[in-house]
């Protein structure tokens, strides 16, 4: 209980002092990872349909939404930063539109309709949103019945910031992956901008059954997982035993959760 009293203490916080880092990081089409990995796995799960409707809860600079127009589907673009929104409709206006919201009180902005949308994407964004409860939740009401939510994330049982990394291990001459701690969820400070001259953000860890529950508790059933690992990336330049930690230990976790329509089936799920 008391780590959950933490986690809901902190609360998550726009990324206008980092707009410009992170959107010159990233680029206009993404970076790298968000080209050839983040965005094909979250379109391959969410398979959207011509004239269906998207909702990108912290779009950031928009960077999902040329491929949801290309899809021939309506994209809409939320975050809590008015100046990556303000960069999102410099570079991508004419693939859909970008409103500056709170993702954990989606119900309460204009002209965001309840029930209203096909899908809805968290790009790289939900362990950057705080409450995870709220920001499902609120995800959850976007949705209509049947409704798909895809989340793309880090791998949190492999990737727990400033809590992971890899190590050498001499008499196997074998790469390992070392997890300090795991089923605390921590609120961690991401100094190193920007070489730490433009601002901090949070990073929210939450164990994998954080999210399982979350999504339990707002009528959503997990219905497909993909868990990518990120080593075919910089393949030419890896050692042997690098590459085959790469391959092994995944980067991305990806989950599709379908709103359900009636009550739910099985109580009692814990945290
Ligand atoms: C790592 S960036 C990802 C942006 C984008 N999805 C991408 O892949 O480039 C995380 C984003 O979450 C947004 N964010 C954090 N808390 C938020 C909240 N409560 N409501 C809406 N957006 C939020 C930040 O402003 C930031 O743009």
């Amino acid at each position: 209980m008391r780590n959950h009293r933490n986690e809901r203490r902190a609360s998550s916080r726009s990324w206008d002092a980092v707009a410009g880092w992170y959107a010159g990081w990233v680029g206009k089409d993404g970076s790298r990872h968000h080209r050839l990995l983040a965005i094909p796995a979250l379109l391959d799960l969410v398979q959207l349909r011509a004239g269906e409707s998207l909702l990108d809860i912290g779009c950031g600079p928009g960077v999902l939404a040329p491929a949801v127009a290309a899809a021939g589907a309506r994209y809409t673009g939320v975050d809590l930063s008015p100046k990556l929104i303000a960069i999102a409709r410099r570079h991508h206006a004419g693939s859909g539109r970008f409103v500056v919201a709170d993702a954990t009180r989606l119900a309460e902005v204009p002209g965001l309709e309840t029930g209203g949308f096909d899908a809805a994407a968290f790009l790289l964004s939900l362990q950057d949103i705080d409450p995870l409860d709220a920001a499902i939740a609120s995800a959850a009401l976007m949705l209509r019945p049947s409704g798909r939510l895809a989340i793309l994330m880090t791998h949190p049982c492999f990737r727990v910031p400033r809590q992971s990394g890899w190590g050498w291990d001499e008499k196997r001459a074998l790469r390992f992956r070392r997890v300090d701690r795991y089923l605390t969820p921590l609120a961690v400070p991401m100094q190193d901008y920007g070489g730490g001259r433009s601002g901090t953000t949070r990073s929210y860890h939450r164990p994998l059954s954080a999210y399982a529950a979350a999504l339990h508790a707002s009528g959503l059933v997990i219905d497909a997982m993909q868990e990518i690992a990120g080593g075919g990336m910089n393949g030419a330049h890896l050692s042997k035993a690098e590459r085959l930690a790469e391959a092994e230990i995944p980067l991305f976790l990806a989950l599709r959760a379908i709103k359900r329509s009636g009550a739910p089936v099985v109580t009692g799920w814990r945290r």
